[in-house]
């Protein structure tokens, strides 16, 4: 019956929610991406290899980056029936604003070689969705043009190896707008990706015959990413590394500016914790006891996370070390990321306690391949799954969640 009067067009939801429905006005291209895996296939098929290699891969073997997702894989729901579920709200609260969602964008480096305008693309599609979108700091936009377009996007800095420019940079990214601050703190050195080597990404961007074959096959990225940038606006540089503008992606210096951060430490971030009045969150926390530093010190929150594999081969999944994060923080703002795929996932993090997920490779998959609209496609689908599953689950609101919802498979 229902099912007749939905086709009647009498049909009605109980919330303006039916969202279920295909989008009107979705390309032919986008109406056939049903989750965000189908996102990677398709980046798969408009990237030059060496491209999508650098988003996909991760260190050495991947270990981590298979156990981020195989971590999510060992709980299973416990549902509740017969709730009235329909006064659904997936919102969230961090740092004073709400926010609808309970997943937002992680930071993905030089995300406008990979789609174009990337940042702006992806900190627009968050905005537009009221979702936290963190830019990266290895980007190629100036940070002050996001941060106009996009106001209330969040900023990821890497602190400079050159502790004498770690205050411009922070004058600036202020001056720029941003109010929330993400210092990424787990790359003391860069990781072994030997799979950008195979794949034949490296930094500085070496032009060679077998990259120039590998974009000539991607047409669609070459013309609509790569020229209509360098048109646009000439060789992209590194733009927001420094309070300056960084070396050119091409140029030897971008190695340099990138290394020798070893000597980095929690004296730093203390330091910047009294320059930084907006909230600053740090990202790349795995163990309880840096947790307790991270709150101790004045961060407003953390993100736990092993950089979606990409640092320490063998490091632990955030999904696996949360509970223990928590029991040594208590109520502290715990975020987390890495290997987010599904509604599923983000409940499931949410029910060990995490107040909000990021996502990094999903998104950039989905601005590489359909730019904007594939963003806010890849946005709505998660939403819609993470909507759907609370009515599964019996919840109303986020808050309900806890373990409880959840048993671990033996
Ligand atoms: C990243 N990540 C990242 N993190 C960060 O703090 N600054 C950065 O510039 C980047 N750059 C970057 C590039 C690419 C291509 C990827 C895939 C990842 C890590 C990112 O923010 C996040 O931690 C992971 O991507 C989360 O894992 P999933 O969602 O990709 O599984």
């Amino acid at each position: 019956m229902e099912r007749a009067a939905h086709e009647a067009g009498t049909w009605k939801a109980t919330t303006p929610r039916a969202a279920y429905a295909p989008e009107p006005s979705l390309p032919r291209r986008l109406a056939r991406i049903l989750s965000l895996d189908d996102f990677e296939d398709a980046a798969r098929r408009h990237l030059p290899r060496p491209l999508f290699g650098y988003i996909s891969g991760a260190a050495e073997d991947n270990r981590s980056r298979e156990d981020n997702r195989s971590a999510f894989d060992e709980y299973r729901f416990l549902t509740r029936v017969l709730v009235d579920v329909s006064r659904r709200s997936q919102s969230v609260s961090l740092f004073g604003k709400t926010y609808a969602s309970p997943f937002g964008i992680a930071p993905v480096g030089i995300s406008a070689l990979s789609a174009y305008r990337g940042d702006i693309v992806l900190a627009e599609a968050g905005q537009q969705a009221n979702i936290p979108a963190i830019m990266s700091g290895t980007s190629l936009i100036p940070m002050e043009e996001v941060a106009e377009t996009a106001p209330g996007t969040w900023f990821q800095a890497y602190l400079p190896a050159d502790e004498s420019r770690i205050d411009g940079l922070i004058y600036r990214v202020r001056s720029a707008g941003f109010e929330t601050l993400v210092l990424t703190v787990d790359i003391p050195v860069w990781a072994n990706r030997e799979n950008n080597i195979r794949a034949g990404f490296s930094t500085p961007l070496r032009p060679s015959l077998r990259l120039a074959w590998d974009g000539l096959v991607r047409p669609r990225w070459l013309f609509g990413t790569l020229a209509r940038t360098l048109l646009a606006s000439g060789m992209p540089h590194f733009e927001n590394s420094f309070a300056t503008r960084g070396a050119p992606i091409v140029s030897r210096t971008a190695i340099r500016d990138t290394t020798g951060r070893e000597h980095l430490n929690w004296a730093h971030i203390a330091r910047i914790r009294k320059l930084w009045q907006g909230p600053m969150v740090l990202k790349g926390i795995l163990h309880p006891e840096d947790a307790r530093k991270a709150r101790d010190l004045g961060a407003d929150g953390i993100i736990v996370s092993n950089h979606g594999g990409r640092q320490l081969d063998g490091a632990v999944s955030a999904l696996r070390v949360l509970p223990r994060v928590l029991e040594t923080v208590g109520d502290y703002p715990v975020m987390l990321d890495g290997g987010i795929r599904r509604g599923t996932d983000v409940l499931k993090a949410l029910a060990l306690g995490a107040r909000a997920v990021f996502l990094g490779r999903p998104f950039m998959y989905a601005a590489a391949a359909a730019g904007p609209q594939g963003v806010q496609r890849a946005i709505r689908l998660l939403r819609d799954e993470v909507d759907r599953n609370m009515a599964m689950l019996g919840i109303n609101r986020l808050e309900e969640l806890d373990s409880g919802f959840l048993i671990r498979r033996e």
